[in-house]
């Protein structure tokens, strides 16, 4: 019976050549003794001369890295990220029969897109966070001068929304700072206790509405290794969230326990609960489970995702387990060095 597969008709060479010169992306490939056997038309961009077949490599590779990636013996496939003239590449190496395949992906327009993204979040940010609170003060300005109790509820209406506007630029802000490479993690060690402290006293003024119980269960002398500053942003997210999210005498506490390797932090609460359909969206950005309630609540739907971030730059995880109508907890576990 004939046979119509690519492997019985001997895929033709030709073909597979012309087709690897087509791609806007390089391969090279060097046989045992790092002679060139074959160079595809992106690629011979990086080469000396066109006349390569069977010269060794150190001959005709024109670029130090591209030199040192082929020089280098990998144990394994590897993948790269390098600099060749001004454009960057991802390069791939495979190990196939022998022969070492050198795969180059120019990723430059992404590199330049996500640098663009990063920037515009970060300037419009900026240029926002003036007239808002320009608006700030001129609201409290009315607020001081009028007696109306008419026009006072629009006034109040609008500073809701004034604040709303300047939280979500705030969370914009930290999102962008942290994803930004300038902005790294400063661990040293410090007591928790005390920290877990301050972020309820802080706080303590949305605990009032529905009575809402803080409880600080970390012990005196329990230490954690992070950067101050950032685990007190994500514990202040997940505390806040404990809060808002609660019921009429509702409860939260901050745990902490450690196994010598890992610290983890639990923040509990008595809440409402979130559904397990949506639990895995939770830490996305913008999620907010039920958007009709969550606007009376007030957020931004960027904390969770800002808790995410940070504890990942820790090297870290968190998660979280929830029952509707029992409550949640979330947990970060974080390395002690
Ligand atoms: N402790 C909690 N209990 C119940 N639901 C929660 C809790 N924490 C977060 N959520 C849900 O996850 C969503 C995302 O949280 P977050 O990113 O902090 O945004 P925000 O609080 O601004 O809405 C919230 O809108 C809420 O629906
Ligand atoms: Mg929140």
């Amino acid at each position: 019976m004939e046979s119509n597969t690519l492997k019985d008709q001997h895929l033709d060479y030709e073909i597979l050549i012309s087709f690897l010169d087509y791609l806007k992306e390089g391969v090279i490939v060097v046989d045992e003794n790092k002679n060139i056997l074959f160079v595809n038309r992106f690629a011979q961009r990086f080469l000396n001369t066109p006349d390569y077949e069977g010269k060794h490599f150190k001959e005709v590779i024109n670029d130090n890295y591209l030199y040192s990636i082929i020089s280098h013996d990998y144990d394994k496939d590897t993948k790269l990220e390098v600099n060749i003239d001004s454009s960057k590449y991802l390069v791939n190496v495979y190990h196939i029969k022998g022969k070492k395949i050198i795969h180059l992906q120019d990723i430059t327009p992404f590199e330049i897109y996500k640098q663009a993204k990063k920037d515009f979040v970060s300037n419009v940010s900026h240029e926002l966070k003036t007239p808002i609170s320009v608006l700030k003060s001129a609201m409290e300005t009315i607020e001081d001068e009028i007696k109306d109790s008419n026009i006072l509820k629009f006034v109040d209406m609008a500073k809701k929304r004034i604040n709303q506007m300047d939280s979500l630029i705030n969370d914009l802000l930290i999102l962008a700072r942290l994803e930004s490479q300038e902005d790294l993690v400063k661990k040293k060690k410090y007591l928790l206790r005390k920290q877990v402290e301050d972020i309820f006293e802080d706080l303590q003024h949305l605990t009032k509405d529905k009575n809402i119980k803080l409880k600080n269960n970390i012990p005196k002398n329990f230490e954690v290794y992070a950067d101050e500053q950032k685990l007190s942003i994500a514990l202040k997210n997940l505390i806040e969230n404990a809060i808002k999210y609660n019921v009429q005498n509702g409860i939260v506490e901050v745990n902490a326990k450690t196994d010598g390797k890992y610290d983890t932090i639990s923040v509990i609460d008595t809440g409402i609960g979130i559904p397990p359909e949506s639990i895995p969206l939770v830490f996305e950005r913008f999620y907010r489970v039920d958007k009709s309630r969550s606007r009376n609540i007030g957020g931004t739907g960027l904390g969770l995702s800002i808790v995410k971030h940070i504890t990942e730059a820790h090297k870290g995880k968190v998660w979280v387990e929830s029952q509707v109508g029992k409550g949640s907890r979330f947990y970060i576990k974080i390395p002690k060095t």
